[in-house]
């Protein structure tokens, strides 16, 4: 068991990395869980065990991204409401990153706002949307638009909820690792090509957590460092928002979109062939996407406007610059924007 504190300007909190799921979380007032039912046939009873609370209640939402909408908040805030949780109730967000970002909003906005416990089971949820405090859920005009910035009270990350986890989804969350390695590490990177995540999941889910922790410690509204954790996301969300969520996992998307990043990257000369290639034949290793056909680059290009991060004329690209290291860019000229989606256009 390995403990790391997240402290941003207004709390702190501990995230607990374990091998096995024996936590215990103890609460003088009701708690809510919210799960899917997937999650919870696999897992719950194993969670329930260890709360201690004054009641507990369950709720699920159906599985996958796209519920990550407003009426399952509306249907999380009915659960609470109906079973009469107060402003000291407590809510618990069992599962991958989509429960954890819509129950951290419902906690977020339920009585003006309650505590909340991230629980993740997905490693991307493990290493990266658990941690941090950004909630929200989608809706027609692009991604996590909607939602506010809400901090966990703790987060319990039990590798051994790994083991129900499809390859696929695995690998969705390895795409997130290798972002924060190219990004803030360059140890860390060297440590990923020479050693598979699968053997050394602790460790590199303390690794990933420990580099957000130093972002979100600093920037704990995107003001500014935050933002490198966007790399590959720029690009990504667009993939998600065309393909309607359904072709693709987050992390593949973010796997795609960090390979277009490196493109411009290197138009740029922030990055060397070798260094793109490395980082490719990483992802690639974990059959990982990096390659994404764009049926109409102008289109694609205007979809980085229904991005929030782009809400105004300036687009915001996070470029690699060698490995470890990050350039948060808002002036890349749109040709050279264009000329990278053409490459993905053939
Ligand atoms: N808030 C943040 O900072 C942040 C950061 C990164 C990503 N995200 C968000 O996270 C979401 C993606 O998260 P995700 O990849 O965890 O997806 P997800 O929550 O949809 O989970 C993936 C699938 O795995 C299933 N699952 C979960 N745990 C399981 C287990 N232990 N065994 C078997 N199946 C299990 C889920 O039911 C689902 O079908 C996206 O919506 C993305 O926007 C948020
Ligand atoms: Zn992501």
């Amino acid at each position: 068991m390995s403990q790391i504190t997240i402290s941003t300007q207004t709390t702190s909190y501990p995230v607990h990395i374990s091998e096995n799921e024996n936590f215990e979380i103890i609460h003088n007032a009701k708690v809510l869980v919210v799960s899917n039912p997937r999650v919870a046939g696999l897992h719950l009873s194993k969670l329930l065990a260890n709360i201690s609370a004054k009641e507990v209640y369950v709720c699920t939402i159906p599985d996958g991204e796209q519920y990550k909408t407003m009426q399952s908040v509306e249907y999380i805030l009915e659960c609470a409401f109906s079973n009469k949780l107060d402003r000291s109730s407590l809510f618990v967000a069992f599962g991958g990153g989509v429960i954890g970002d819509i129950v951290g909003f419902a906690s977020g906005i339920y009585q003006r706002g309650v505590g909340f416990i991230q629980v993740p089971t997905t490693l991307l949820a493990q290493v990266d949307s658990s941690v941090g405090g950004k909630t929200g859920v989608n809706n027609g005009f692009g991604k996590n638009l909607i939602g506010l910035f809400h901090q966990p009270q703790a987060v319990y990350a039990s590798t051994s909820f790994l083991s129900t986890l499809p390859k696929r989804e695995f690998a969705a969350g390895v795409s997130e690792i290798i972002k924060m390695a190219v990004c803030f590490d360059k140890e860390f990177f060297r440590f990923l090509e020479s050693n598979r995540v699968e053997e050394n999941l602790a460790y590199c889910i303390a690794k990933s957590i420990e580099i957000k922790a130093r972002v979100v410690n600093q920037d704990e509204r995107e003001q500014g460092i935050r933002a490198a954790l966007n790399y590959g996301h720029t690009f990504g969300h667009v993939i998600e928002n065309l393909t309607g969520y359904r072709n693709y996992l987050h992390g593949e998307c973010v796997s795609i979109g960090m390979v277009m990043a490196n493109t411009l990257a290197y138009k740029l000369s922030y990055i060397s062939k070798e260094e793109m290639q490395k980082i490719s034949k990483l992802l690639e290793s974990y059959n990982l996407p990096t390659y994404h056909k764009i049926a109409d680059c102008h289109i694609f290009y205007e979809k980085f406007f229904s991005d929030k991060k782009s809400r105004d004329s300036n687009l915001t690209f996070v470029l690699p610059e060698h490995l470890g290291a990050v350039k948060i860019s808002n002036d890349i000229p749109k040709e050279l924007v264009l000329e990278v989606l053409e490459e993905f256009s053939k």
